[in-house]
C-alpha cells in the first residue's frame, strides 16, 4: 500500500501530513471554540494533547491517506486541514476541513475540498466519498454543496446524528 503524507496541492494551498513542529497550530486550531462549535468534537485541552494525536495518527500507515495540514504557499503557514478519512464503523471514506477564522469566507474550504475530492477519485480510485455534517453548520454544508456532494439521508457517527452527504465517483464522469 502507498501512504500519501502529501495530497493534492491548488493554487493556494499545499497538503501534507501534520508533525510535531505543527504542535501548537494544531492545538490552536483543534481547541478554537469558534472553529470546534460544529464538528461534534471535543476541543483539545493542552499543547500535550495535540502532540499525542498528531504522534498517534496511524492512518497514514493503515489505510495510506487521512487529514491534511493545509499550508498556504503565499506565508508557509498551516492554517487548517483537508483530507479524506477512512471511517472503519462504516467502511467508508469521508472528507472533513477545519480552518482557523481568519481565513474563512475567502473559497478556501471548497479549494482544498474539491482538490481532496479528486485526489479521491483519479488517485485512490475511491467510488464514493462522503461528507458528515452537524444540521447547523450551515457553511460546511454550503461547501460540500459547491464540491458537488448531496445529500443522502442522516447517519449516527459517534454518538451524534449528522446529515449524510456523498458523491459517487461515475456520477462525476468516471474520473
Ligand atoms: C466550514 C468552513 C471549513 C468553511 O470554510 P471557508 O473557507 O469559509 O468556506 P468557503 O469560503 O469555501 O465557502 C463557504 C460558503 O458557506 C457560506 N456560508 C458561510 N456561513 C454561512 C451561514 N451561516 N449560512 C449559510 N451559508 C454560509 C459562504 O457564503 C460560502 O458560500 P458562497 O461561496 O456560496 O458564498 C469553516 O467555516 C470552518 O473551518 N468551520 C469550522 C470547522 C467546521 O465546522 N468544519 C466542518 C465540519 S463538518
Amino acid at each position: 500500500m502507498k501512504s500519501y503524507r502529501s495530497g493534492p496541492a491548488t493554487e493556494r494551498i499545499e497538503h501534507r501530513a501534520f508533525t510535531l513542529d505543527d504542535c501548537e497550530s494544531f492545538y490552536h486550531l483543534n481547541s478554537h471554540p469558534e472553529v470546534m462549535r460544529y464538528t461534534g468534537e471535543p476541543p483539545l485541552r493542552s499543547l500535550m494533547d495535540a502532540r499525542r494525536a498528531i504522534a498517534d495518527y496511524p492512518d497514514f500507515e493503515t489505510v495510506g491517506f487521512g487529514r491534511w495540514a493545509c499550508v498556504l504557499k503565499d506565508t508557509g503557514a498551516v492554517i487548517g486541514f483537508c483530507g479524506l478519512k477512512y471511517l472503519p464503523e462504516l467502511e467508508e471514506v469521508d472528507v472533513g476541513f477545519r480552518f482557523f477564522p481568519e481565513y474563512w469566507g475567502q473559497g478556501i474550504a471548497t479549494e482544498t475540498c474539491s482538490a481532496c475530492i479528486a485526489f479521491g477519485f483519479e488517485v485512490l480510485k475511491l467510488d464514493r466519498i462522503l461528507g458528515l455534517v452537524l444540521t447547523e453548520n450551515k457553511a460546511s454544508i454550503r461547501v460540500l454543496e459547491k464540491c458537488g456532494l448531496t445529500q443522502n439521508g442522516e447517519v449516527t457517527y459517534d454518538g451524534e446524528r449528522a446529515l449524510k452527504y456523498e458523491i459517487i465517483r461515475a456520477a462525476r464522469g468516471g474520473a
